[in-house]
């Protein structure tokens, strides 16, 4: 069954660029889905408008049945996302904004106070739970982002490059608390990402976008053996060696 469809979807920002140029995807519910690709290739703009932050040009999207644009609150309840570039109130603490985000929610005052403690210790923000979010360290923010995307527990989780400037021991616990969502809830996750031995890892289903065009859309492993870097190469290898194909054959034809 499909949690998001995307059907023809198109946009182009002010001055010309063309982000993403009729994108046709669909993924299934309860996937851990990756959506892979260069700088620039159009995976935020893509998230953007799935997220109700960005509007479309042009096409559908259906995400759980609702429509972004038209069912915006209903969809705002049923996603979470932890975007690349959010801001946080730099007066506000961890424990605090996750309760604001709870009562915005409906949470009852209580449930909302349960909520926040029980994702500051999921995501080991102990220590920073009562500190001024200005004072926190570039790890901890993301943590407290992805926290905070989960305070009402959304049926599909969109992760953009969530793990930047976390530590080793964060990404790890970080993943446990994603990868459980995925396995035990049935939470969809949408990840984007740069660090492609996390989507190697974690992910089921890819999709590599490359100047607003998808190039590829399947699984991990069909990627891998389309492309077929030899028989132990990681996601990583298969990537570079695709990407590394196309540049040569932009050299030659230019
Ligand atoms: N607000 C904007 N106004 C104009 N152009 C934009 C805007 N946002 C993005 N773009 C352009 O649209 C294209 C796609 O950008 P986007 O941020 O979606 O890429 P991305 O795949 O998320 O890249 P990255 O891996 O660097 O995060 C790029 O050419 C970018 O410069
Ligand atoms: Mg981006």
């Amino acid at each position: 069954m499909s949690e998001i469809e995307i059907r023809a979807l198109k946009k182009h920002y002010k001055g010309g660029v063309e982000a993403l140029k009729t994108i046709t995807l669909n993924i299934e519910r309860g996937s851990f889905f990756a959506l892979l690709g260069p700088n620039g290739a159009g995976k935020s703009t893509l998230v953007g408008i799935m997220t109700t932050l960005i509007r479309k040009d042009a096409g559908d999207i259906i995400i759980g049945g609702l429509d972004p644009e038209k069912e915006t609150a209903a969809i705002q309840r049923y996603i979470g996302a932890a975007s690349q570039e959010n801001e946080l109130d730099p007066a506000e603490t961890p424990f605090n904004l996750l309760r604001f985000q709870g009562r915005l929610f409906g949470l009852h005052y209580a449930e909302s106070r349960e909520r926040a403690e029980e994702l500051i210790i999921q995501f080991g923000l102990e220590n920073e739970k009562h500190k001024k979010t200005a004072s926190l360290s570039g790890g901890n923010k993301r943590r407290l982002h992805c926290a905070l995307a989960l305070v009402h527990r959304p049926r599909v989780l969109f992760l953009d490059e969530p793990t930047v400037g976390m530590d080793p021991l964060a990404r790890e616990t970080f993943w446990h608390v994603i990868t459980s969502l995925n396995h035990k809830d049935g939470v969809t996750i949408m990840l984007t990402t740069q660090y492609l031995e996390e989507a190697d890892r974690h992910a089921s289903e890819m999709a590599l976008i490359i100047d607003g065009t998808i190039h590829f859309q399947g699984t991990v492993q069909a990627f891998k053996q389309n492309v077929n870097a030899g028989d132990d190469a990681s996601l990583e290898d298969n990537y570079l060696k695709y990407t590394k194909s196309l540049n040569n054959t932009k050299y030659i034809n230019s």
